[in-house]
């Protein structure tokens, strides 16, 4: 349904919020005793990020976080999605807890219900203690304790307060872009640790679930973020026909088999499965019935052909000419958004669907004026949030939307070249200067 703005109109109790994530705007990363996790060293590593960024400072949020907040609420959001950096914690990945690193967060969230901001925190988003990978990383089991243990410590301090929890935020894109292609820390390019690194949070993911659970309340619900997107084959050719289900089952499958059937596929685990540590099926048999939701983070499409010996799956992307393309090359197709919400909702039943990322980069200018008129934002993000909207009144259980991102920020391998935003920061002056799109945010929230 739309209202007389050409705005989506949700249900009442439907959450929108914005999302964030620590190494890519806290900045801070020697205060408060936190220790160096694998993004410090690995954007401090010559060639590994765009002219050599790195999160040192980021949108310095570590310092600036009241204004931030005050921003949100100011944008009217209702629900904000952060991470919580395991080294400020737990400097180096395991032992004692530390205080300053919980009280900084304490302070965050007690201000955001101040403002009647509910917290979603996500507790994994990429910045592994250095420490853990000196050890061995993801593809060490035991870091299925140490992040278990990590978890109770955060959970303990901030259970009362937060309801919301996410495990994981996008455990493909940290084990194969991690581990396999090397783009992304540690930047190591090994299949097989890229596949025991994703197993091993997955297992993580159920060890903590049941021990956020222990500590939590009655209110307490578990999630994890998965990048999903739906595919499409690039011909109607038998090849690229099973090269897209075969894209599928490696980018999707993998990790919705598991949470939900307590499996891998098994096309793609007849393809992948011995590099697996033994044993690996049992201990995925208690993951089904653990999540309270599912959260969904979806930028595109992927529209895919057959290429022989590409690995991991012999399939490889392929752009549609003709189409529209967002600042990070990546196809603007709303209706994969739809396709995908209904499918997910279909083939594996989740109890509650959050789209935990959504959004988009494009090359924002700050006029003299002052102003920042990103309508190819507006644009994407009306059109998506209608085919969410769609999925939702056909059935599909979807509960709240994440706007990626709260603020423009350190975007990856990317460095500060892209901006997802929508408030722009002048990273030389650390101004936030709300963009034209949360302007046109505030109203759609305004308007439910
Ligand atoms: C997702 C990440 C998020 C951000 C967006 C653009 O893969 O979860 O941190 O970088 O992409």
């Amino acid at each position: 349904m739309a209202n007389g703005l050409d705005l989506a109109v949700f249900p009442k109790d439907f959450v929108f919020g914005a999302a964030t994530a620590a190494y890519q705007i806290e900045g801070g990363v020697h205060e408060g005793n936190r220790g160096e996790s694998i993004w410090d060293c690995f954007s401090h590593t010559p060639g590994k990020t765009y002219q050599g960024h790195t999160g040192d400072v980021a949108c310095d949020h570590y310092h600036r976080w009241r204004e931030d907040v005050e921003l949100m609420a100011q944008l009217g959001l209702q629900v904000y999605r952060f991470s919580i950096a395991w080294p400020r914690i737990m400097p180096q990945g395991r032992g004692g807890v530390n205080l300053a690193g919980l009280d900084f967060y304490e302070r965050l969230v007690d201000a955001l219900l101040d403002r009647d901001i509910q917290p979603f925190i996500t507790l994994y988003h990429w910045d592994l203690p250095q420490a853990l990978q000196d050890a061995g990383g993801w593809p060490n089991p035991e870091l299925v304790d140490r992040f278990a243990d990590y978890a109770v410590a955060v959970v303990r301090h901030l259970g009362d307060r937060v309801h919301h929890w996410i495990t994981f935020n996008e455990p493909w894109v940290f084990a194969f872009m991690g581990y396999f292609t090397g783009e992304h820390a540690p930047g190591l390019t090994d299949l097989a640790a890229a596949l025991q690194a994703a197993h091993h949070a997955l297992v993580a993911h159920g060890r903590a679930t049941d021990a956020i659970r222990a500590c939590g309340d009655a209110k307490t619900q578990v999630g994890i973020a998965l990048n999903l997107s739906h595919i499409d084959p690039a011909t109607d050719s038998q090849v690229d026909l099973e090269a897209a289900r075969r894209y599928d089952g490696y980018l999707n499958r993998w990790f919705l088999d598991p949470l939900f059937h307590g499996r891998y596929p098994e096309d793609v685990f007849s393809l992948l499965g011995d590099h697996l540590p033994q044993n690996a099926l049992d201990d995925l048999i208690g993951l089904p019935e653990l999540l309270d939701f599912l959260g969904i983070n979806n930028y595109s499409r992927a529209v895919v052909n057959h290429q022989k010996n590409t690995p991991p799956v012999d399939a490889a992307f392929h752009k549609p000419e003709g189409a529209s393309y967002t600042e990070m090359g990546w196809e603007v197709y709303p209706d994969g958004l739809y396709e995908l919400l209904m499918r997910v909702h279909r083939d594996y039943g989740p109890r509650s669907i959050y789209i935990t990322e959504n959004g988009a980069a494009f090359p924002d200018v700050l006029q003299p004026d002052g102003a920042v008129d990103d309508q190819d934002r507006i644009d994407f993000l009306r059109a998506y949030t209608f085919a969410a909207c769609r999925a939702l009144e056909e059935g599909a259980p979807l509960k709240g939307y994440f706007v990626w991102s709260l603020l423009d920020n350190f975007e990856w391998a990317h460095g500060y070249s892209k901006r997802f935003g929508i408030v722009y920061v002048d990273y030389a002056t650390q101004e936030r200067i709300v963009k034209r799109s949360g302007h046109w945010y505030r109203e759609m929230i305004e308007g439910q």
